[in-house]
């Protein structure tokens, strides 16, 4: 197999990031800029400060990845940039900056659909063939997905209303965490010792659980959050009771996830017509090491084997959009310099047809 590099590019929220990768799977440099300086005062990602942010960081993240790799940037047989879905400002960015490297260097250039990219990245980091089931869980989306090919997926259910990621970030917020919520609740419930108390105490629903299909909903959780949070004396994040209330939202949300596991299960069955034997869990959350623990435990039981990438690639990275531009390369794929940043860009569909 000739090697082939693609440097892969990601601006699409508040990381500015760039890897180079090989078809063989190699991550041969990875630079991810976290604009957390931009934003932590305003608890959330403001979308003009991250386009602002993204314009200063982009050229030299892309530069150290060059270094890094101590290769010539002629070296490079391919850019791959995030064209959508995120925020319109901080994915044009890295796309023309992606564009404007492929014309000048004259290689191709791939655009990247973001959640695409989460979606293949246990492909990067485990031998796992098509199809599989996968739970793509981040600040912007929830979902199950049947994935056919890198460009064949069918989503088998969603959220209606917060991802999992805003629940994490919105919940996290409401009880005086910094931004992003996730590995702070995720610190936090780390800290509970009486996990019984914690439970019993702290009883959080289980949106849409024992119900068919396997949508989700996250609004009530977060309701329910509130108004503990709301019946606590000023200062209470510093007591015993945080800890538990952290740890009882993971216990939570880690339940209903598995409960629309178990119908996403049967669903991708139905369609492939042989038992689900392989999941994947994507995307930031995929992070949380409860639900990745709580998970394999789950998958032994169901003979089923779980892929779950390392901490690093499950938040936004350059290395996921790289190895993306791998999987369209190979089945020929490129496109044109004139593709447009698409915003909304469901998986699915094409970015003309969104
Ligand atoms: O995939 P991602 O980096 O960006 C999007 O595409 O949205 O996901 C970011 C989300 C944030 O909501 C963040 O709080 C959450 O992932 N997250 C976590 C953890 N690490 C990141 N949530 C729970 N536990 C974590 N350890
Ligand atoms: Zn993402």
């Amino acid at each position: 197999m000739q090697k082939q590099l693609i440097l892969g590019i990601e601006t699409s929220c508040d990381e500015t990031a760039a890897a180079i990768v090989s078809n063989d799977k190699d991550i041969i440099a990875h630079q991810v800029y976290t604009q957390l300086e931009y934003h932590i005062h305003h608890g959330g990602v403001v979308p003009e400060i991250a386009a602002r942010a993204h314009v200063e960081k982009i050229s030299p993240v892309v530069e150290t990845c060059i270094k890094d790799a101590d290769i010539d940037i002629k070296d490079i047989d391919a850019i791959a940039a995030t064209c959508g879905p995120g925020l319109i400002g901080g994915v044009m960015v890295g796309m023309v900056y992606a564009k404007s490297l492929a014309a000048t260097l004259n290689k191709p250039f791939i655009a990247i659909n973001h959640l695409a990219a989460h979606v293949l990245t246990p492909r990067l980091i485990s031998h796992i063939e098509f199809p599989y089931l996968c739970l793509l869980v981040s600040g912007g989306h929830t979902q199950f997905l049947l994935v056919k090919s890198a460009e064949d997926m069918k989503m088998l259910g969603q959220t209606r209303d917060d991802a999992l990621g805003e629940c994490f970030d919105k919940s996290a917020k409401m009880m005086g965490l910094p931004y992003p919520g996730g590995p702070e609740i995720e610190k936090l419930a780390s800290k509970c010792v009486d996990i019984e108390t914690a439970l019993e105490k702290f009883d959080l629903p289980r949106p849409l659980s024992k119900t068919e299909g396997c949508n989700f909903s996250f609004s009530g959780l977060k309701t329910a959050m509130r108004q503990y949070i709301e019946g606590f004396p000023e200062g209470f994040i510093l007591k015993e009771n945080a800890s538990q209330l952290a740890y009882s939202f993971q216990v939570s949300i880690t339940d209903t996830l598995m409960d629309r596991c178990k119908n996403a299960l049967l669903m991708a069955q139905d369609l492939t017509g042989e038992k689900t034997t392989r999941l994947a869990i994507v995307g930031g959350v995929a992070a949380n090491q409860f639900i990745a623990e709580t998970f394999k435990e789950f998958t032994k039981e169901q003979g089923i084997d779980l892929y779950v990438p390392p901490p690093v690639l499950c938040t936004d990275n350059g290395a996921m959009i790289a190895w993306a531009g791998q999987e369209k390369l190979a089945l020929g794929i490129t496109d044109s310099l004139d593709f447009k940043a698409t915003p909304r860009w469901p998986l699915g569909k094409t970015a003309d047809s969104r």
